[in-house]
């Protein structure tokens, strides 16, 4: 889909969209069609009971004489209630609307109804950006094609004074959702196509972004002593791989930023199976690595100013003659040890050994490790908010706003002492469970044995958020690439010089 930025002026093919606020008359675009169609657009918006509330629209087919085929006036709600995300919605369900229904062309005025909250520049790299996001699709695997034999959308033309602005704006945007797409399609992968090796291979990728990418081999790992990463691997036929990614958009930064990426891409549970029912949805438990490559991507994409460093640890659960037992007692990076109670509680294993490798080499500023850790999680929070555990309220505060910015929101559970007994081992420094209560904060207060000197750190529980079954505006179903807008945002708001 291309994506244009110009000065008003009336199509001569495709859809016509313009923009009116709850209670105002139509645009001056859409009044003059009106009036050209006889009054069709308000007699049409008395007879669909359209009350203008947001997102509400007219779709109507128009005559030969308009030139274009097709007029949309479309609402943005209360001009004074009418944020960024918002017009990303807009976007994004405009392109729902449009994307099959035989119009390959469609402009767009962006300029805004009276009293509108934000100016035409952002409307438009917002309403693109949501555009975009929505036109995810991952059909790689189809042997053939079902649109139907419509034309579909290619072409989006967005038509506002402040053209300039919007096209830099939108520029940086379109980055992000490059970033969002590529974790998309790491999510949607299946299991036998994308393992250890060849996300690695994937990441490698990045280097003609200018990223550097490093990738430790099984061998070096075991060198480095990761022993409870490596012991979740050994039950698979598919090595182990570390990647390290480093993004220098700012130069003589001592501390960088670090992303620490759960990178499960098969999870069977291992010796602990899991159940049959739904298991396969356990290809999507590398979510977190996905997110932190795709923020890799958006953040070298838009040339941000900053320092940030993206490890991950990939590995495959799988059930074998080799596979770790619960039982077993291994030997992380850090020197403490594990009394494996539950081979299905691989995610902190691997954690443990990519966020104590993370500070020793970068000496962050802060960590954030993002991963589909619990299942807990999802009874806590369902879809809506990633749970975040944190040792430091600014740092949390700073997630908090980046999400409720972006979109992608988090909301803050408890660390606390009185959760560590829970994790006491008969026979080792600690269990790798903590029983059934309190899943999800067992599991960051064992992550947390793992980050030093109080380095700034928090943890994103992403379990129930990386992957959605019900589609949303700028989310199709399927893999949405959770955290690529929220550590983006993040960064831009509080890492760039
Ligand atoms: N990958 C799962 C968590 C998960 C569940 C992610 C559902 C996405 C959707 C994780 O490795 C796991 O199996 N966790 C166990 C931990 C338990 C054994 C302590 C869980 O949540 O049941
Ligand atoms: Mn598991
Ligand atoms: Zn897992």
């Amino acid at each position: 889909m291309r994506f244009s930025f110009t000065t008003p002026s009336i199509p001569k093919a495709g859809a016509y969209v313009t923009l009116f606020g709850n209670g105002q008359t139509l645009s001056e675009p859409a009044a003059s069609a009106d009036n050209m169609l006889n009054g069709a657009v308000s007699r049409g918006l008395v007879a669909f009971g359209n009350t203008g509330k947001k997102g509400e629209c007219i779709d109507l087919p128009t005559g030969k004489d308009l030139g274009y085929q097709r007029l949309i006036a479309l609402s943005i709600g209360k001009p004074d209630d009418f944020d960024v995300l918002d017009a990303q919605n807009l976007g994004g369900e405009l392109f729902s609307r449009l994307s099959n229904s035989g119009v390959s062309q469609v402009t767009i005025d962006c300029t805004p109804p009276k009293g509108s909250a934000i100016a035409d520049e952002i409307i438009a790299s917002e309403i693109a950006f949501g555009m975009k996001l929505a036109s995810y699709r991952f059909n790689k695997y189809r042997s053939k094609e079902d649109n139907k034999g419509r034309a579909s959308l290619n072409s989006v033309r967005m038509q506002l004074k402040n053209n300039k602005e919007a096209r830099k704006l939108f520029a940086s945007n379109d980055k992000i959702a490059d970033g969002v797409h590529i974790a998309r399609d790491l999510l949607e992968e299946p299991p036998n196509i994308l393992y250890p090796e060849s996300f690695a291979s994937r990441c490698l990728e990045l280097r003609e972004l200018g990223v550097e990418v490093q990738v430790i081999t099984d061998k070096n790992m075991a060198k480095l002593g990761m022993g409870a990463l490596l012991g979740v691997a050994q039950g698979s036929a598919r090595p182990a791989r570390m990647v390290i990614m480093r993004w220098r958009g700012r130069k003589g930064v001592k501390q960088p930023l670090v992303l620490v990426g759960k990178g499960v891409t098969f999870d069977t549970g291992g010796i602990s199976i899991k159940p049959a029912g739904g298991m396969e949805d356990m290809k999507y438990d590398m979510g977190g690595a996905a997110a932190v490559v795709g923020t890799m991507a958006a953040i070298a994409g838009r040339k941000a100013k900053a320092d940030v460093v993206g490890v991950i640890g990939l590995v495959e659960n799988m059930p074998s003659a080799n596979a770790q037992r619960p039982g077993d007692i291994v030997k992380t990076m850090s020197g403490q040890t594990v009394e494996v109670i539950n081979t299905d509680a691989e995610g902190r294993l691997v954690l443990a050994d990519a966020i104590w490798h993370a500070q020793k080499k970068f000496n962050p500023s802060a960590i954030i490790d993002l991963a589909t850790l619990t299942g807990a999680i999802i009874i806590s929070l369902g879809s809506v908010h990633a749970g975040m555990f944190s040792n430091n309220d600014d740092l949390a505060q700073k997630l908090d706003s980046a999400g409720r910015a972006s979109g992608e929101t988090v909301w803050r559970m408890p660390l606390n002492n009185a959760y560590d007994k829970q994790l006491s081992s008969s026979v080792a420094d600690m269990k790798n469970v903590g029983g059934r209560e309190a899943g999800s904060i067992t599991a960051a207060q064992f992550i947390q044995r793992f980050v030093t000197n109080n380095t700034p750190w928090a943890h994103l529980d992403i379990a129930g958020v990386a992957w959605t079954n019900q589609a949303k505006p700028t989310t199709p179903k399927g893999g949405v690439g959770f955290g690529v807008r929220l550590l983006d945002r993040l960064i831009a708001q509080d890492y760039e010089s």
